[in-house]
């Protein structure tokens, strides 16, 4: 769980200001808890990081409101062509607000958020604002936030706190100006790590008395929410939306599947065809890689340690493999297994000349990649996120975004995945701020009957036609004809 600062910035002098900003970025950087949800995650650009902190720096928007904090106010026309070209890729979400629109199910709703922050992140916003909601949001990540996307959002006058590059500091600086604001108390709170849900339990902890539940959406949040629903603790009812149907079976596959190649593309400039690829973990993540590299034309090898995964590798036509049969010739290595220590030293020390290596798992040890930092070992930084490391006899090898999650680190996130994750998230907002006293203080997953309708908000967009069942054949499976279609436990 991330710890709380112990001293302000103010108490600082210039220097000691630039170098605590380097080192808890650093430190962000490592014990981040926030990267586990990946359905809203994108890198676009470079860092913008410098010494002065946005903070400090008085901005105020065209309407004269100076109630955010983003990098650069200015950037707002750029945030808003982003924003644009994220509407148009997410029709589920863009359906909702259309239909949500009259109805206004979020009227008097006051949303804390603390999610990442980019141009499909603001779609959602945007659109609870339309269901009439007043929102306060913060970014869940210091390295994520699209910079001129929070200017636009502040543009618009979204109160936003949120920059790429943040301090430890300023992270929580961020969040406890969204949480606390004069004349204006949360009454939800969407949360994609824990942070916001924990800050409020520390510092404002009388605020869950108007809390009508939180949103939640990812694994670790999920973990933290049921570890207090444990220990007695949760006063207020959560929506795991992590575990719902919508996300795996969508936002972990596709968003990797579709990831996987750009992060290599762009990093570098790899062709595919023909290359030995050994993707380790063949769970959700390992079989959206596995497709698209051999849908690339890549030779595919698997590993797995679950009998059940390996069997549906094997029926798929993946060679089932242990990492050390191949590891003297395959071209590339993408770990996904979410385990520790998957690729080690030794691994390492056997890969050929040029291999490139990446994870695309959680964990941030999957590669061992301490184990490289030794003396006799060479690193040679060649572009972002792309390090050569060189052995003494000059064997060399790929790494990429340092072992950490190749996709968020290199690539972007499809804005229609998104659409999907997002319209789950609003719809479980909507539950829960609309149904007070069904839920008790406890965690709950989306009824199967929403994550059907966000799954048929989408689509229409393939021109997709649904069988309806006939009456003999809803008798026969003891179904509604409008759903749900399949029970609750079915994942
Ligand atoms: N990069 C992304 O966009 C993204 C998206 C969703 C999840 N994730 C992360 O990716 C990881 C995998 O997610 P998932 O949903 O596929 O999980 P999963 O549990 O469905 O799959 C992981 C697979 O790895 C296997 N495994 C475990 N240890 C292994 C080992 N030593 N060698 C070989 N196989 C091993 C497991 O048996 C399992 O089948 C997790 O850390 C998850 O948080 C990443």
């Amino acid at each position: 769980m991330s710890k709380m600062p112990e001293t302000t910035m103010a108490d600082l002098s210039l220097a000691d200001k630039t170098a605590v900003r380097k080192s808890s970025v650093i430190a962000r950087r490592f014990s981040d808890v926030s990267t586990c949800s990946f359905s809203s995650a994108c890198f676009t650009g470079t860092s913008e990081e410098d010494d002065v902190s946005p903070k400090d720096v008085k901005q105020v928007n065209t309407r004269g409101s100076n109630d955010f904090c983003v990098k650069n106010i200015g950037k707002a026309g750029f945030g808003r062509r982003e924003i644009a070209i994220a509407e148009q890729e997410m029709p589920g979400i863009m359906a909702l607000r259309k239909r949500a629109a009259d109805d206004k199910p979020l009227l008097n709703a006051k949303i804390v958020g603390c999610t990442h922050i980019n141009a499909q992140t603001a779609v959602l916003i945007e659109t609870l604002m339309q269901m009439g909601a007043s929102i306060r949001w913060a970014s869940c990540n210091i390295f994520s936030t699209q910079n001129a996307v929070a200017a636009a959002l502040a543009e618009a006058g979204v109160p936003i706190f949120a920059w790429r590059g943040e301090t430890e500091e300023e992270f929580w600086w961020c969040l406890d100006k969204c949480i606390h604001s004069e004349g204006w108390q949360p009454n939800l709170i969407l949360d994609d790590g824990g942070d916001a849900t924990h800050l409020m339990l520390k510092k404002y902890p009388e605020y869950f008395k108007s809390i009508k539940g939180i949103v939640e959406e990812s694994l670790t949040g999920v973990h933290r929410l049921y570890q207090m629903s444990k220990a007695g603790k949760l006063t207020v009812p959560a929506i795991n939306v992590n575990d719902s149907v919508t996300k795996n079976k969508f936002d972990t596959y596709y968003t990797a599947r579709d990831s996987i190649l750009d992060s290599l593309k762009r990093t570098t400039d790899i062709m595919f065809g023909g290359k030995q690829v050994v993707v380790c973990g063949y769970g959700d993540v390992g079989k959206g890689c596995a497709e698209a590299l051999r849908g690339q034309g890549c030779i595919v090898y698997i590993t797995e340690v679950d009998p059940i995964c390996a069997l549906q590798a094997a029926m798929n036509g993946f060679r089932v493999v242990r990492l050390a049969e191949v590891i003297r010739t395959v071209d590339v290595v993408v770990s996904a297994t979410g385990n520790k220590h998957v690729v080690t030293r030794d691994h390492m020390n056997r890969m050929k000349n040029g291999c490139i290596l990446c994870n695309m798992g959680h964990a941030i040890s999957e590669i061992d990649v301490s184990s490289l930092h030794t003396p006799e070992m060479t690193w040679q930084h060649v572009r972002s996120q792309v390090d050569h490391i060189i052995w003494p006899d000059g064997k060399m090898i790929i790494l990429l975004a340092e072992g950490r999650l190749v996709n968020l680190s290199c690539s972007t996130v499809s804005s229609f995945v998104v659409s999907v994750a997002s319209s789950t998230q609003a719809l479980a907002l909507i539950e829960l701020f609309s149904s007070p006293g069904r839920y008790k203080s406890d965690v709950y997953l989306l009824p199967k009957k929403m994550d059907e309708y966000v799954a048929g908000l989408h689509l229409s967009s393939f021109d997709a036609k649904l069988t309806e069942l006939t009456t003999a054949q809803s008798k026969f499976l003891g179904l509604n004809k409008a759903g749900p279609f399949k029970a609750n436990y079915y994942r």
